[in-house]
């Protein structure tokens, strides 16, 4: 006999706002940085924001919501492999949070966001634009920095957000596994007795106070150019 399924919270709204505002500005920094000159400044707050969010969902990772916590979904490099090599079987392998995947591709999303944020910090073009440590950092560091944040990162970035969006698609249309539903609303039908997100009021509250100590350790950061 199948258990009753329901619907259970995976994604909190915290995760869910965090994945929207990170999309967006994302996307803004991308087009910020090709139009250049004029728009900069918008380029470097969405840089600051995307710091800010990023550190947020570090923090999150730890005091989140039971799924959206590292431990829950960072995988050994063991479960990378057997999931791959069931996958190319063919069997399907249901997962509540990320599957190893998305598990894998989150914090390496994290990483590269974190590496083109310092790396744009640290970024000057030699003509009217520079980032706020750009000044005060030995001129190697910077010529690195630069070379990293126009040329090697945003490649790996874009690489990597096109394979995030395809697989997505891929399991959307061919696994015929929705996950974006419940990026948007948080919730997927599960057996009842599915472990599900702590998604209250006071643990919203909480996550905006972390996102708050998030941008003033942002705005620190950005001081200590000055
Ligand atoms: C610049 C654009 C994007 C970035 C930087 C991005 C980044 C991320 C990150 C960091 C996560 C992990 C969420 C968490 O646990 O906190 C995630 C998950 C997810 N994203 Fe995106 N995302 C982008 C665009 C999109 C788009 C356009 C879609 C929809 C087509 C999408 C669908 C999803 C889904 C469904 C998940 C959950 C995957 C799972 O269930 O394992 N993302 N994304
Ligand atoms: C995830 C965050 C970021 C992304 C995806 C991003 C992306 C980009 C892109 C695509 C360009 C255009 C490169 C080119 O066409 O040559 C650019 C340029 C630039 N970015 Fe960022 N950026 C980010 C964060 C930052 C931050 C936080 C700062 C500084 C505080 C910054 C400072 C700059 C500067 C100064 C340039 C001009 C470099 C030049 O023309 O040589 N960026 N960025």
């Amino acid at each position: 006999m199948t258990s009753p399924s329901e619907f259970v919270r995976i994604w909190d709204l915290p995760t869910r706002v965090f994945h929207i505002v990170l999309g967006l500005c994302v996307l803004g920094l991308f087009v910020t940085g090709e139009l250049g000159d004029a728009l900069m400044p918008l380029h470097y707050w969405l840089g600051y924001a995307v710091l800010s969010l990023v550190f947020f969902r570090i923090v999150w990772g730890l005091l989140g919501g039971h799924w959206s916590r590292f431990v829950n979904f960072v995988p050994s490099p063991k479960q990378v492999f057997h999931y791959v090599r069931s996958m190319r079987r063919g069997e399907h392998h249901p997962n509540v949070g990320h599957n190893p995947l998305g598990g894998l591709s989150v914090l390496t999303m994290l990483c590269l966001l974190l590496l083109q944020v310092a790396s744009g910090f640290l970024t000057d073009d030699e003509i009217s634009l520079a980032g706020p440590w750009a000044a005060w950092a030995p001129p190697s560091w910077v010529e690195l920095a630069t070379r990293y944040h126009t040329e090697i990162g945003r490649v790996l970035l874009i690489v990597l957000i096109v394979l995030h969006v395809s697989s997505v698609v891929y399991y959307r249309i061919v696994k015929h596994n929705d996950l974006i539903s419940p990026m948007l609303h948080g919730d997927k039908q599960l057996p009842a007795q599915t472990q599900h997100s702590r998604d209250t009021f006071t643990s919203r509250l909480f996550a905006l106070s972390i996102w708050i100590a998030c941008s003033f350790v942002v705005y620190r950061l950005v001081l200590l150019g000055s």
